[in-house]
C-alpha cells in the first residue's frame, strides 16, 4: 500500500478545520475560525462555538475535499479530535465524522488533539528522531511532553496547574485594556519595551516547587502580580508604562517556558525541541528559545504558524501515524472526552 490518505476534522475550540494528507504530505487545509464572533466577549464562548462548528463542517469538508482533488470514497481513514477541549464543540466535529465513515464505510479514528499538534510537524519537517520533547503553549493547553513514537507513545512530564500561557496574555491584555486575542497584541507593545524594567514572578521555579512540579507551570500568580502593579500605578496616578509592562509580562512567561523546556529535554536525553500552539508564534519566546536551544546543542522545530495554530491537518497528520502504526478504528460509538489525557 501507498500513503495512507487521511481527512481529519479538528472542532476542540473555535476553529472549525478540515485537513487532507497523503502520509506526511499535505493536500488540504481549511480552517473556519469563529475568533471575529468572540472577540467582544474577550474569550471563547463554549454556545457559540458550537453553534459557529455545525454551521462550518459540511462546506469546510467539501472545500478541502476540492483543493486535494480527492473523493471521500478514496480515503483510507477519517481522523478526528475526540478530545481534549470543549464538549459541545467537540461532539459537532464528532457527530460530522461518524456520519461521513457510517456512509462511505471509511474507516474512523478518533485521535488527541494535543498529540495531533505534534504530528503537524511532520508535514513540515519530515520523519522526527526521538525521544523528543514538545512544548504546546495555547490559549487552551501548556503542556511539556515526551515523545517516544507519535502514534502510540506520548507521555506528558508536565502541564499548567492553572492558566494557559495563552489565557496569561488574554487576561493581562484585558487589564491593559489591549483587544482580544492578547498575545499578538502584547507581543507587538512589547516590541520597544524593557524586559528587564519590572521584575514580575517566574512560577514554580523556586528550588522547593522544582521538586513536585520541575516541568509544570503557574501563571495565574504572574497574571495577578501584572494586574496589582497596573492598578497600584492606577491609583498613584502613574502613566502606566505599556511597553515596559508587556516586555517584562512577556519576559517572564518566556523565560519560564524555555528554561523548562531545555530542562526537559535534558531529562529526556532529546537533541530535539518541537513547539505548537498558538503562543508558538510569539517572537520572544522564538528568540529565547532558539538562544538556549542553540547553546544546549539542541534542534528546535517550529512549524509554519497557519500548522502551530489550531486546524484538521494536524489531525489528519495524526490520523495516517495511527493507520500507518496498524492501530484500530474506533468504534461507532465513539465518545467525546473534554479531559481526555495525552
Ligand atoms: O492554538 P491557538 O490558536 O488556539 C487554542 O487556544 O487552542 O492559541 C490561541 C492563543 C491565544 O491565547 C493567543 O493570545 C495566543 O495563542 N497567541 C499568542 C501569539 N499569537 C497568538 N501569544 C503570544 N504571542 C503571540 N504572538
Ligand atoms: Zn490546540
Amino acid at each position: 500500500a501507498g500513503q495512507p490518505l487521511v481527512l481529519g476534522i479538528e472542532s476542540s475550540c473555535d476553529e472549525t478545520g478540515v485537513g487532507i494528507v497523503s502520509g506526511t504530505t499535505l493536500l488540504a487545509n481549511e480552517v473556519a475560525s469563529s475568533v471575529e464572533e468572540h472577540v467582544r466577549f474577550g474569550g471563547v464562548v463554549p454556545e457559540v462555538a458550537s453553534r459557529a462548528h455545525l454551521q462550518a463542517l459540511v462546506p469546510t469538508i467539501q472545500r478541502a475535499c476540492r483543493t486535494a482533488d480527492v473523493d471521500l470514497s478514496e480515503l483510507d481513514g477519517i481522523a478526528v479530535t475526540a478530545g481534549p477541549g470543549l464538549m459541545g464543540a467537540l461532539v459537532v466535529g464528532l457527530a460530522g465524522a461518524k456520519a461521513l465513515s457510517a456512509a462511505t464505510g471509511v474507516p474512523l479514528y478518533g485521535v488527541n488533539h494535543l498529540a495531533g499538534h505534534v504530528a503537524v510537524d511532520l508535514l513540515d519537517h519530515g520523519p522526527l528522531p526521538t525521544p523528543c520533547v514538545a512544548l504546546l503553549v495555547s490559549g487552551g493547553h501548556t503542556s511539556l511532553l515526551r515523545v517516544g513514537d507519535i502514534a502510540t507513545d506520548i507521555t506528558e512530564l508536565g502541564a499548567t496547574i492553572d492558566d494557559a500561557a495563552g489565557e496569561a496574555y488574554d487576561k493581562v491584555a484585558r487589564v491593559l485594556g489591549l483587544s482580544y486575542p492578547g498575545g499578538p497584541v502584547i507581543d507587538r507593545a512589547a516590541r520597544d519595551g524593557d524586559p528587564r524594567a519590572i521584575r514580575f514572578p517566574r512560577g514554580l521555579t523556586a528550588p522547593k516547587d522544582l521538586v513536585r512540579h520541575r516541568f509544570d507551570f503557574s501563571f495565574s500568580g504572574l497574571k495577578t502580580a501584572v494586574a496589582r502593579w497596573v492598578e497600584t500605578a492606577r491609583l498613584e496616578g502613574r502613566e502606566i508604562p505599556l511597553a515596559d509592562v508587556t516586555a517584562s509580562f512577556q519576559e517572564a512567561v518566556c523565560d519560564v517556558l524555555s528554561a523548562k523546556a531545555v530542562d526537559a529535554c535534558r531529562h529526556v536525553g532529546a537533541d530535539h525541541l518541537l513547539i505548537g500552539g498558538g503562543v508558538a508564534a510569539n517572537s520572544r519566546l522564538r528568540s529565547l528559545l532558539a538562544e538556549r536551544t542553540a547553546e544546549a546543542g539542541i534542534t528546535l522545530r517550529t512549524p509554519r504558524p497557519v500548522l502551530c495554530t489550531d486546524n484538521g491537518a494536524m489531525m489528519a497528520a495524526l490520523g495516517a501515524e495511527v493507520v500507518r502504526a496498524g492501530g484500530r478504528p474506533s468504534a461507532p460509538d465513539l465518545g467525546a472526552d473534554p479531559g481526555l489525557p495525552v
